[in-house]
């Protein structure tokens, strides 16, 4: 499926370039977002390497953000919904489904010929209190394998890969107390995945976390491949979330990992990157992360718009990452943005509330930034 994806790319590529070479580049109409339409899109510069995707959010998801739309559109052939497929959305009760905003964004997909992700089946967190709050180990282990067989089953042949378990370990590589892990143990990982491959047999199945860069986190995400494959199971990918600030993680640490789990036989996967530019409370010496920071100018600098230095180093350590993804293309298959422009990023409203943050590659009118054309250029 992703070849046949891969091929039609191509095609799209090569026609491309055959009608930029006869329109010639003086000719080129501008697009909105300020690029020449025969200049080509991060997708195509990319085609022969990952799918570059992005997470869409409703408003983009029901077609009013409609200056986003051409961007995703034009710009990427991935999609991720960034909230309406989350449990606590899509199954708020036992016996209640809200199947609409879900749908719409898969018909989106299909729209636009995306490659269509599903996030996520199994996450402790946005999940409802029913869940969280069952304290019986066969009703749980219930409600897991009913969301499973209703979620993947109905999108089956349609969702391309599901991020089956979402951040089931802790950062010295241990298995978070969640809800499953306390009342299942690791066998809940297991289940999940048996029953999603039932449910959606085309789909690709991952295991998606942050800070996978980490050597310790490391072990643990190996470890989960590697029970999975010891059951008989199928693990197509690990998904590396990938939010990232401007000096850390270090690049040869993003490296290790994406090496260790190619080495597993797993396709390797950056599934939610951003970039952020803002100080970081647990950054502060003695902070308490529960302090009230809205508000606070020393947190939120570039409320007034963006030094360009700061843009400058945003877009030198965009292209420091996508050079180490081209480096291993052969394992990397797919480079989510964890948004298609700034507006949108959650990182403006994480970890504190109302700030002004710079993460992505689309500015806040979803023109092209700096980051934008230092990505664009390693392709050139
Ligand atoms: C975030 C969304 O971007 C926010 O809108 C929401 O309020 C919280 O979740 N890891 C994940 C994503 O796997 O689902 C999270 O998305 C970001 C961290």
């Amino acid at each position: 499926m992703q070849l046949l994806h891969y091929f039609r790319n191509s095609i799209f590529l090569i026609l491309a370039l055959g009608l930029a070479g006869c329109a010639g580049t003086n000719s080129a109409p501008e697009t909105e977002a300020g690029a020449s339409e025969t200049d080509l899109s991060l997708a195509e510069a990319y085609a022969g390497n990952f799918y570059i995707g992005a997470a869409i959010n409703a408003p983009q998801i029901i077609g009013q953000d409609t200056a986003a739309l051409r961007v995703l559109a034009r710009e990427f052939n991935s999609i991720t919904p960034e909230n309406v497929m989350k449990w606590e959305n899509i199954q708020p009760g036992p016996d209640s489904f809200t199947w609409e905003m879900a749908d719409a964004y898969v018909d989106l997909g299909e729209q636009q010929d995306k490659w269509i992700i599903g996030h996520t089946l199994v996450w402790h967190s946005q999940a409802p209190a029913y869940i969280n709050e069952t304290t019986d180990p066969d009703q749980l282990r219930t409600y897991m394998e009913e969301h499973i067989r209703a979620v993947a089953g109905r999108y089956a042949g349609r969702i391309d890969g599901w991020d089956v378990l979402n951040e089931a370990l802790n950062e010295d590589g241990s298995y978070r107390e969640s809800v499953f892990y306390k009342l299942l143990g690791e066998q809940y990982i297991v289940d999940a995945y048996r029953i999603a491959a039932e449910a959606a047999p085309d789909a690709e199945l991952y295991y998606n976390d942050y800070n996978l860069n980490n050597p310790e986190k490391r072990t643990g995400a190996v470890r989960i491949v590697n029970l999975l494959k010891e059951n008989g199971l199928r693990i197509d990918g690990v998904g590396m979330q990938g939010h990232y600030n401007l000096n850390g993680p270090p690049i040869e640490e993003v490296e290790a990992s994406i090496e260790a789990y190619a080495a597993t036989g797993a396709k390797v996967m950056f599934t939610e990157l951003d970039l952020t530019t803002l100080p970081n409370p647990w950054d502060l010496q003695g902070a308490d992360v529960n302090q009230n920071f809205e508000g606070s100018e020393k947190m939120n600098p570039y409320a007034a718009g963006l030094p360009d230095s700061v843009s400058t180093k945003i877009a030198e350590r965009y292209a420091d990452f996508f050079n180490l993804f081209l480096k291993h293309d052969e394992a990397i298959t797919r480079v989510t943005l964890w948004g298609v422009n700034d507006a949108q990023s959650w990182l403006n409203n994480w970890p504190i509330r109302g700030r002004t943050n710079y993460p992505l590659l689309f500015d806040r009118d979803s023109a092209p930034k700096e980051a934008y054309d230092a990505v664009i250029a390693l392709k050139q």
